[in-house]
Order: structure tokens, then C-alpha cells, then sequence
């Protein structure tokens, strides 16, 4: 509806650069520049390789974002960017942009947490988020649970990952099969010729006593270890290693705790809404699961396309889009970069 407010939203929290532009729950714009391919033969991202990425990519796809939503700056209602967690370097680029941006064309701006833009991108395909709901965010840095009253205010986590990431783990195991970074995409195609019972990989914090301390938390370091241990005795033993078979039993081993611990954490909060988020909610085998065992406990799973799981500036747009709509009052123009942003606090 044209009444809506216009919002633009930046991101460069990480390797991506990314400005999207929505009207209320409409996507209008997504750019995107990457600097993956810089980062593939260090098999991770490099912050100053990143950052100096983020500073020749911000006003092309600042430009492009615009034109592609037949829009101009003068247009816009308001300005969101990530303003943390993520890399310092990077992050400082895509604040002062949105300030210089906010400065020149005289606009509020809103810095806002990632994580809960990687929630709040949802509401692009399915509209508004009913809350309370439950949000298993799993991204190359994070795996948490969070019950989300009030998207706009706060998030409750009620668990998260005590090791690596999900992502994290998938770009280890990757690694290890000799696939290329980031691993998560490369391990969710080999594993679809691969079976999933094959190897039976360990599900973390998922014992009877883990289950008392540690409920709602996540574990994959036992998990990359086996699967190193598993293909190492095969070379010993000079043996070809499955890949697919591999692939397909980590990936499953992943998924099975991912959904098993979010829907018991939608029964335990009587809460019949999950919305999963972060790049690892790209994986082809997590939503299936997902749709498939939430039905049997008559919950709705709302999962956005896969292009809108990774970062991206539509996401950050989606949830300034949101801040506004519920009121929240802009950042003050002094807003910090904030790489350790916790997770409970959404605008800064
Ligand atoms: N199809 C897939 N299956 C599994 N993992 C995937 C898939 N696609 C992407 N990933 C993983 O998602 C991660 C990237 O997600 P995202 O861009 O949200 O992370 P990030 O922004 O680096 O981390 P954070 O959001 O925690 O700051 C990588 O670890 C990648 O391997
Ligand atoms: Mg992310």
C-alpha cells in the first residue's frame, strides 16, 4: 500500500554487502555485492578484506538497490543498518554510510541487530510474525532458540549453541571433504545422493542428563570430531571416503537436533508458531524436516526463500520497516558499531 513507510536497509556485517528497500511487508529491492570468492582460498572471512570489500561496494549497490525499487533517497521514510553483531571493520562501513545517507537527505535512521533482522526478513513472504513465536536462528555464527514476544522490543533466548555454530559446523565439514567455502551449499547438494542413515554421527545435548542443564542448547563440536574421526580412519584404513554418504548423515545428525529441540521448545512455551532464520535455514533437508515433524505436532513452520536466509539488506529493511510500524523512536546519530551487540537488544 503506498501509505506504508518507505524503508532502506543496509547491511555489511560480514562478507556481504546488502541494500534492500521494502514498503511495509513489500520487497521492493534487494542488491547484493559479495566478497566470498576473495575469501574461499582462506577458508573463512579475512575482516580487512571484508571491510575494504564493503567501503568500493556500498554506493554502487546503494545506487542499484534505489533504481531497482524505482525509488529515490529523497523517497525514503527511514534508514536501517546492522549495527551488530558482526565484524568491527565491516560494520563501521555500512553505519557511516547510513549516517552520511541519513545526514544528507535529512532521515531518521535505526541501527538494528542482525540476528533479529535475520528473523524479522520472514515477514517479506508471510506477512506479520504472530507472536509469541519461536525463532531457531542458526547462521555461520549463531545457533539459538529465542521466544519472541515483541520482535520490535526484545527477544528472550532460551538457549543457544556452548561450542561452534551450525553453520560453522557445516563450513568445518566441508572442509574436511575437500569441498570449498562456504561449505554449508556444498554439503546440502552431495548429501542429496548420499543416505542418511549410513553413518550414525552423535546427536548433541540430546542424553537424558544433557536434557536437565542443558534442554535448549545445541552442541556440534562432538559431532565435527566424529565425523574428522570417521573419515581419518577411512584414509588410514585406505579406504575412498563417501562423500555423499558422509554429507548426508552429518547434515541429518545436524537437522535432527535443529528440529527436535525447536519444536520442543514451541510445546514447552505453548507456542505454535516457529519461524527459522540465518543461512544454515537455507539447508533443503532442515526444511523439510521441519515441515514435516512441526505438522505432526500441529505447528506452523515459516521459513523465508532461501535467498533471503543469508545476509542480505532486505532483512535489515524488513525489520526497520517493522520498528517503525510498532513506534520505536529512532538511533540517536552518534549510534556505535557494536560487534558484540548482544542478542536481546534490537535497535540500539
Ligand atoms: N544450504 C545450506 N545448508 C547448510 N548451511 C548453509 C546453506 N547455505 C548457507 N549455509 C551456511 O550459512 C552460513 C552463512 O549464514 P549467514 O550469512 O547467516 O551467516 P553470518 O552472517 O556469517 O553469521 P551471523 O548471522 O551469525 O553473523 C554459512 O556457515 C553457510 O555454510
Ligand atoms: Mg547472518
Amino acid at each position: 500500500m503506498a501509505d506504508e513507510p518507505l524503508i532502506l536497509g543496509i547491511e555489511t556485517s560480514c562478507d556481504e554487502t546488502g541494500v534492500g528497500v521494502v514498503r511495509g511487508h513489500t520487497l521492493l529491492a534487494d542488491a547484493l555485492a559479495s566478497s566470498v570468492d576473495q575469501h574461499a582460498r582462506f577458508g573463512g572471512v579475512v575482516p580487512e578484506v571484508a571491510s575494504r570489500a564493503h567501503l568500493e561496494a556500498i554506493v554502487p549497490t546503494m545506487e542499484r538497490a534505489l533504481t531497482e525499487a524505482g525509488v529515490t533517497l529523497a523517497d525514503i521514510d527511514a534508514i536501517a543498518v546492522t549495527a551488530g553483531p558482526g565484524l568491527a571493520g565491516a560494520l563501521l562501513v555500512g553505519v557511516a554510510a547510513a549516517k552520511g545517507y541519513a545526514v544528507a537527505a535529512e532521515k531518521p535512521v535505526y541501527g538494528v541487530n542482525h540476528l533479529a533482522a535475520h528473523v524479522a526478513v520472514d515477514t517479506l513472504e508471510h506477512g506479520p510474525l504472530p507472536e509469541p513465536a519461536i525463532a531457531l536462528l542458526v547462521s555461520g555464527g549463531h545457533s539459538s532458540l529465542l521466544l519472541v514476544d515483541d520482535l520490535a522490543r526484545g527477544v528472550t533466548p532460551l538457549g543457544a549453541t556452548i561450542d561452534d555454530a551450525a553453520g560453522e559446523a557445516f563450513d568445518k565439514v566441508a572442509r574436511l571433504l575437500g569441498l570449498p567455502f562456504p561449505g554449508g551449499p556444498h554439503i546440502d547438494r552431495e548429501a542429496r545422493a548420499g543416505d542418511p542413515a549410513a553413518i550414525a554421527f552423535p546427536r548433541g545435548l540430546t542424553a537424558a542428563k544433557d536434557l536437565v542443564a542443558h534442554r535448549h542448547d545445541f552442541s556440534f563440536s562432538g559431532l565435527k570430531t566424529a565425523v574428522a574421526r570417521w573419515v581419518e580412519a577411512r584414509e588410514r584404513a585406505g579406504e575412498p571416503v563417501p562423500i555423499a554418504d558422509v554429507a548426508a548423515s552429518f547434515q541429518e545428525a545436524v537437522c535432527d537436533v535443529l528440529v527436535d529441540k525447536a519444536l520442543d521448545a514451541c510445546r514447552s512455551s505453548g507456542v505454535e508458531t516457529l519461524v527459522i532464520g540465518g543461512g544454515v535455514a537455507a539447508n533443503s533437508r532442515l526444511r523439510a524436516l521441519a515441515e514435516q515433524r512441526a505438522a505432526r505436532h500441529g505447528i506452523r513452520v515459516r521459513v523465508p526463500r532461501p535467498g533471503l536466509c543469508t545476509d542480505n539488506g532486505a532483512m535489515v529493511a524488513a525489520l526497520g520497516s517493522h520498528l517503525v510500524a510498532s513506534g520505536v523512536a529512532p538511533s540517536r546519530l552518534d549510534l556505535p558499531a557494536d560487534s558484540a551487540l548482544p542478542l536481546t537488544t534490537v535497535s540500539v
